[in-house]
């Protein structure tokens, strides 16, 4: 069933229980995107499960990556073909605008709702995903830049276990 694939493992159920009472509250909650004070909401309103993010996962590689690569570092393959373009000096690259570094400070330091409301509504040159993206699904997305951002996290070497110490140059 194509249905059973688009949506893994209990993650319909999810939803559906999403959809009801205090929880759909939260999540609409964080549509609007601001608490009391008129700012982003600084925390993904809904629990952050492995499930969460590993759905995260799957819609970053469909919708983010073309733009912001794989590693959410801003070279996704479209960059890649602009940049090609460029080199070879065709006026096709147009005013193409290198995608933001996922995992660099500026995003780093901006609040989840501030993410979410990127997706949402989109931001200067990027697009909305609102019509593409169910709220549930740009939350799992917020997640995952997270989980992306702390893989690029610097780890001290002496912290490392000497299996991995031993294979560094
Ligand atoms: C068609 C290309 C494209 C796609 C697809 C795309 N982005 Fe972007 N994104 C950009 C560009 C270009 C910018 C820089 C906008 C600017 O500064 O003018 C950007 C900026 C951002 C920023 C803001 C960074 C900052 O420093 O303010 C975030 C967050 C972001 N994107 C997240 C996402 C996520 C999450 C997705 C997937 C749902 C996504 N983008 C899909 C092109 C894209």
């Amino acid at each position: 069933m194509a249905e059973a694939r688009a949506y893994p493992g209990n993650w319909k159920k999810d939803h559906v229980a999403i959809r009801s009472g205090p929880q759909y509250n939260r999540i609409m909650y964080g549509q609007k995107l601001v608490n009391g004070q008129g700012q982003f909401i600084t925390k993904i309103p809904i629990p952050v499960t492995r499930r969460l993010v590993l759905r995260g996962q799957k819609e970053f590689d469909i919708f983010c990556t073309p733009c912001h690569g794989f590693n959410g570092m801003g070279n996704g393959t479209v960059n890649q073909y602009v940049n090609k373009l460029r080199a070879a000096g065709s006026p096709d690259a147009g005013s193409w605008v290198q995608p933001s570094d996922l995992t660099g400070p500026g995003v780093k330091f901006m609040p989840d709702g501030g993410i979410y409301n990127v997706i949402t509504n989109g931001i200067a040159v990027m697009a909305a995903y609102k019509d593409q993206v169910p709220v549930v699904d740009r939350w799992a997305i917020v997640a995952y830049v997270r989980a992306l951002q702390l893989s690029q996290k610097k780890v001290a070497v002496g912290r490392l276990p000497q299996s991995v110490r031993s294979r560094l140059k």
